[in-house]
């Protein structure tokens, strides 16, 4: 659907999110219409986290923001909705404080700087962004020494990293000390697999008895918490800093946020001018993503509910399966019968139904997201969609 299309649906329905259990009569009235009078329907997209506007959309959403609370600007990120944004943060996150930042880039490096102050060494997931994704900026930037634990695989264990430890201490002449450990959770490189929280508490008490912090890259956090049923505080008080993203999920076009205590938080300001990030203004992507943040913590549970509901009666038709990945968050394997012709299926569930899946592999297979989007059609019209969509 065009992105006017669907905003006129958005307008006509007069609201965002579209109940799942809107019936179909809700959409479509008996009375005959032609093709053009009918509403357009909005766009389900089985790929990323959540909705990502179009800049009329975006323009449009946050008008709305700004009549329901008028929107006040900061200036380098000092007042308005920038400091009601952090605010919120802290309440989300059970930490002292919160500071908005340009990028999730941003937040890792400067957070991982400041926690492992003087020592060198920071142990990271060899599948990170904060390993392979942010170009080397620990090592060149920051003179940090990346120690990547894991290879290919979702993250080390506390015994994995004592072993490293205590391996490291053996086999290097100079003692530079251990910095910080940093976890990504959900991993992004590892479709979206979560690190099991008992895993994390093990990690903590073993990083605690050594004084080593911890950082959270908890870029896509909200997803670990919808799937996990683990609440983002609960999350975040097992790392000293945590870093949400803006952009992912929350529908603003850029944008990071970083918690932790008051000591390190406060240290921020500065650092983020003296690499550059530091924005005059930056109340456009703070109010989007703070108007965004109401009821987003329902929108991913409810958008998980219904997708499973939708996969388990996918999963009787017999025309293809659909899995959750071990220890998976939103992302699900979707296998087609090897009769199906998956270019033609992908096509028309697009032209004819709005709903945006990848093309499935020479397997028949593809990987879908779940995200909210998945609540602006009606169940019904998805299931029948896919079935019509097989023949
Ligand atoms: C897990 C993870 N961390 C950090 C980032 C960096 O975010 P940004 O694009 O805001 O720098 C990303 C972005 O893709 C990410 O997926």
């Amino acid at each position: 659907m065009s992105s006017i299309n669907r905003r006129n649906f958005l307008r006509s329905s007069g609201s965002l999110v579209i109940p799942a259990v809107l019936p179909l009569s809700g959409l479509l009235t008996s009375e005959k219409k032609t093709t053009s009078d009918l509403p357009a329907k909005p766009v389900v997209k089985f790929f990323g986290d959540g909705e990502m506007y179009e800049p009329s959309d975006y323009i449009r959403v946050l008008q709305e923001a700004d009549k329901a609370a008028a929107i006040a600007k900061d200036r380098y990120g000092v007042g308005g909705v920038v400091e009601a944004l952090e605010k919120k943060f802290t309440v989300l996150t059970g930490k002292e404080k919160a500071i908005f930042m340009p990028s999730g880039t941003m937040a890792n490096q400067l957070a991982l700087a400041v926690l492992s102050g003087n020592k060198s060494k920071v142990f990271v997931q060899e599948t990170s962004h904060v390993y392979r994704d942010e170009a080397d900026a620990g090592q060149t930037v920051f003179q940090k020494r990346l120690m990547p634990l894991a290879k290919d695989e979702t993250c080390f264990t506390a015994a994995q990293l004592q072993k490293a430890i205590d391996e490291m201490s053996n086999a290097e002449a100079f003692n530079t000390g251990i910095g910080a450990v940093s976890i990504e959770n959900p991993v992004r490189r590892s479709d979206g697999r979560m690190v099991p929280l008992e895993e994390i508490k093990q990690i903590r008490k073993y990083c605690l008895e050594k004084k080593i912090p911890m950082h959270l890259d908890g870029a896509r956090l909200y997803v670990a918490s919808a799937w996990s049923g683990i609440s983002i505080k609960e999350y975040s008080q097992y790392f000293d800093t945590v870093y949400i993203s803006l952009y992912k999920y929350l529908g603003a076009s850029a944008g990071a946020i970083l918690c932790g205590d008051a000591a390190i938080i406060d240290q921020m300001t500065h650092l983020i001018k003296i690499h550059g990030g530091s924005m005059y203004g930056n109340w456009t992507n703070a109010a989007m993503a703070l108007h965004r943040m109401e009821g987003a913590e329902k929108r991913f549970t409810d958008a998980k509910n219904l997708a499973e509901t939708l996969f388990g009666v996918l999963n009787k038709t017999g025309f293809c399966t659909v899995r959750e990945l071990t220890n998976g968050t939103n992302i699900y394997r979707l296998q087609l019968s090897k009769n199906i012709d998956g270019k033609n299926f992908q096509s028309k569930l697009n032209q004819q139904y709005n709903i945006r899946l990848g093309r499935p592999d020479a397997n028949n297979e593809v990987l879908i997201s779940v995200n909210e989007t998945l609540l602006y059609q009606p169940l019904e019209n998805i299931i029948n969609a896919f079935k019509d969509a097989v023949v």
